[in-house]
């Protein structure tokens, strides 16, 4: 009996270890059936067509750019713009930042298949899934520095649901949360800050940014492996964090502009196009508009019993 029952748990552990195994090799090549069951037919029809929406946006953008004349500020807005609708610039060339934070949905997810079920999006290689879902980056450009503030006696600022994106380093939060999503490998997916410079300089907008940035910003000895690299979807591994060899002066050039293109997007982000302030209670507040009797009874509750309310939620 014992034996019997040895050899069963041997059975059941090798089955185990054989699923894992080709579960974890499957997950890996990031195309296989186990994965490819995860988007319902419907959302793939959405992503379609957001796909195309994104494509209208970038080429109107374009025209913009090329046929305006801009102000330095316009300019770098516009520049910010360009690569969040630009689907160039992701692993697989099919997700911009703006696939989970569309205008017709106030800058967070647009594909109400996945809003209603997984929340979550998936990424570049679209068998991989984000962590969370979406937030709306509107009027995300007034959240400052992270910081203690020591009357309320809680930390201020930062970007992403945790403050993770503190900001510190470019002063900055919304520049520096910029830099997380090409490096995700649930997002947009690179395998080095590198290739999101790499990509920028083979776009029709290059010269525009080197206006703006300076003739160094992508003067940079590419690898002549640079277009395999940047094909190839992150993490890079632990031996080799920026598998992506450009050397010292060069990855330094290539980090600096990594940087403007933090700010550039920055600046999209905190222009009135993204923050119109034209909800009604905006209009009510600049006194252009008055709330019904009902408005005003959930206003009124909202000011004076919320943070009460929210306390008693949270101990329960
Ligand atoms: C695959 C979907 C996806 C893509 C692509 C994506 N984001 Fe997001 N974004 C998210 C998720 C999810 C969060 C919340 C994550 C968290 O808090 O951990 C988020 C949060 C944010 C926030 C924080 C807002 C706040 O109030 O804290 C900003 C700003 C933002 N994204 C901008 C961008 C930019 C810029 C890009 C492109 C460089 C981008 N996103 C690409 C899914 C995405």
């Amino acid at each position: 009996m014992e034996k019997m029952l040895k050899t069963r748990y041997a059975w059941t552990a090798g089955t185990v270890v054989i699923t894992l195994v080709a579960v974890a090799s499957a997950l890996r090549s990031g195309e296989g059936p186990v994965d490819r069951d995860r988007i319902p037919a419907a959302a793939r029809k959405e992503i379609k067509s957001v796909e195309l929406e994104i494509d209208r946006i970038e080429a109107e953008s374009l025209n913009k750019a090329r046929s305006t004349t801009l102000d330095r500020f316009q300019q770098i807005t516009l520049l910010g713009k360009l690569i969040f609708y630009d689907r160039q610039l992701s692993v697989k060339r099919n997700e911009s930042c703006s696939f989970c934070h569309m205008p017709e949905t106030g800058f967070t997810g647009p594909i109400s298949t996945l809003n209603r079920t997984t929340a979550a999006y998936p990424g570049s290689v679209r068998t991989r899934f984000s962590g969370r879902k979406p937030q709306s980056h509107t009027y995300a450009s007034f959240s400052p520095v992270l910081h203690y503030n020591s009357e309320q006696g809680d930390f201020v600022g930062g970007q992403f649901w945790d403050m993770r994106a503190t900001g510190l380093r470019l002063d900055s939060a919304l520049a520096e949360q910029a830099q997380s999503p090409p490096l995700d490998p649930t997002e947009i997916g690179f395998i080095d800050p590198a290739c999101m410079v790499y990509r920028i300089s083979q776009r029709p907008y290059r010269s525009m940014a080197e206006t703006l940035w300076g003739a160094q910003a992508f003067a940079v000895h590419w690898p002549a492996d640079a277009k395999q690299v940047c094909d190839r979807p992150g993490p890079a591994p632990d031996a080799d964090p920026f598998p992506l060899h450009v050397l010292n002066v060069d990855r330094g050039i290539a980090q600096t502009t990594f940087d403007q293109i933090a700010e550039a997007i920055a600046a999209f982000e905190g222009s009135p196009e993204v923050n119109p302030f034209s909800a009604k209670y905006d209009y009510v507040m600049a006194g252009k508009a008055e709330f019904t009797p009902e408005e005003k009874a959930g206003y009124e509750l909202f000011r004076s019993k919320t943070t009460h309310v929210l306390n008693s939620w949270t101990r329960e």
